[in-house]
């Protein structure tokens, strides 16, 4: 087994259950963020942010060692870097300066003949065109002083701890050798097939998988439309045209959230603005699902004599369901388009966010419930399948198709 010391910098949504994983797995561990309260937070023993799985690998993790510390080690034999990667609203293009300043950092202190991997994900080019010259600024030379590997992340948030052990892995490196080290310290937990290639493909592969998603997603939202205008029931066509031994239709829905499926397919368009046709029309009709939403919210309160805004709620503020993630959520742009258009925000709810994120957040359901007539469901969590006995006379717009969960007496629509 790999005794390689790693330190994993970044301990966010990818990074802590990486670096907890690899820590119960025997590999010596030490987890560098550079918010104080994250940190102080961890090595109080409390996690920050909720997952299935993940209290019980934290324990794990305490018991093998893991550190949790705002330095950047400079013992480490191995970092991985896994901070958030962006893309600028204006160029599409990726917004590489949480990378850049992260591996800047790892530069000013790491050994000779260190292995910096970016976990993070990041369009083809990224580590030619940012990485590499950090290495060449401070004096040293890439494949002597120090060794670049691209090993992007694939887990999905609400099954993270068992996609770590499970999925397969991708690993981008300059040289082989230091491909199949940084192999060995993936293979001390991963279970699934880990396959050592060169930088660039492991970029592309990455933001290909998300990419190809996004437009799988896109797909059933434009059947939604055309299906809705011409008075088709697109959830009963999918699930037929589904029984094709080559047809797998995903569902519709309000939209597309997420720090990676919403984001990743920019990256293409930013980059090859004049080949990436259908990509980006895939990310602009999950971009208009939510504008689609509120559309429909309008035309459903106008058949149910509902003329107050006031009487509507919305359902989940995260992007999707199980978990307490709400960056990019379609709840928020929508939120957002109200802004735009200078409504004020609506009333919402979700039992995952307990942190106040919109002005009219409701923590109680049955208070929440009580103020509405029209509840619009952006998320299904397991919550409203055991709470939905509790929502009685409602108009209820369901845009996530979450069966047949509501009691009679509601006037259920779907998107
Ligand atoms: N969240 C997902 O579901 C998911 C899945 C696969 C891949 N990814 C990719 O993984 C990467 C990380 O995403 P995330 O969701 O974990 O982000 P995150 O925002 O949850 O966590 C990033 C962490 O990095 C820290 N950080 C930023 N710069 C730092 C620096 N210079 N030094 C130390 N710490 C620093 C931040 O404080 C934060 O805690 C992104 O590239 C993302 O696209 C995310």
């Amino acid at each position: 087994m790999s005794k390689d010391l790693v330190n994993v910098v970044g301990l966010g949504y990818i990074g802590l259950p990486t670096a907890m994983m690899m820590a119960s797995h025997g590999v010596p561990v030490i987890g560098t963020d550079y918010k104080k309260e994250l940190v102080e937070s961890l090595q109080a023993g409390h996690l920050t942010f909720q997952e299935k799985g993940l209290k019980e690998l934290f324990a794990q993790a305490k018991a093998s060692g893991i550190q949790f510390t705002g330095e950047y080690s400079d013992q480490a034999n191995i970092y991985i870097v896994s901070v958030p990667t962006p893309y600028d609203k204006k160029s599409k293009r990726i917004d590489p300066h949480y990378v850049v300043s992260a591996v800047k950092q790892v530069l000013d202190v790491c050994r000779k003949g260190a292995i910096v991997v970016v976990e993070s994900t990041i369009s083809p080019g990224t580590i030619d065109r940012f990485v590499r010259p950090l290495v060449a600024e401070h004096g040293l030379k890439v494949g002597e002083d120090v060794h670049l590997v691209h090993a992007p992340e694939r887990i999905i948030p609400g099954n993270m701890v068992y996609e770590l052990l499970h999925n397969s892995r991708t690993i981008g490196a300059d040289d082989p050798a230091v491909g199949e080290r940084v192999k060995a310290v993936y293979a001390s937990f991963c279970q699934g097939d880990i396959e050592v290639t060169d930088i660039r493909t492991a970029e592309m592969t990455k933001v290909v998988e998300n990419t190809y998603r996004d437009i799988n997603i896109a797909y059933a939202n434009e059947l939604l439309k055309i299906c809705r205008s011409d008075g088709m029931d697109v959830h009963e066509i999918i699930r037929i045209a589904n029984k094709h031994p080559r047809v797998n239709i995903l569902s519709p829905g309000p939209g597309v959230g997420g720090h990676c499926i919403s984001v990743d397919s920019w990256f293409l368009v930013g980059d090859y603005p004049e080949l990436a046709h259908l990509i980006r029309q895939a990310r602009l009709i999950n971009d208009s699902m939510p504008d689609f939403v509120l559309e429909r919210t309008e035309q459903i309160m106008e058949e149910n004599g509902i003329t107050d805004f006031d009487r509507v709620g919305f359902y989940g503020l995260t992007y999707k369901e199980n978990v307490d993630d709400v960056r990019e959520s379609p709840t928020l742009q929508l939120i957002e388009s109200m802004k735009r258009h200078l409504a004020p925000s609506p009333k919402c709810y979700d039992p995952m966010v307990k942190k106040q994120i919109t002005p009219r957040q409701y923590q109680d359901f049955q208070a929440f419930v009580q103020d509405i007539d029209l509840m619009v469901v952006m998320i299904c969590h397991d919550h409203l399948k055991e709470c939905c006995g509790d929502v009685t006379g409602k108009v209820i717009l369901d845009t996530r198709n979450c069966g047949k969960i509501w009691p009679a007496g509601n006037t259920v629509y779907s998107l």
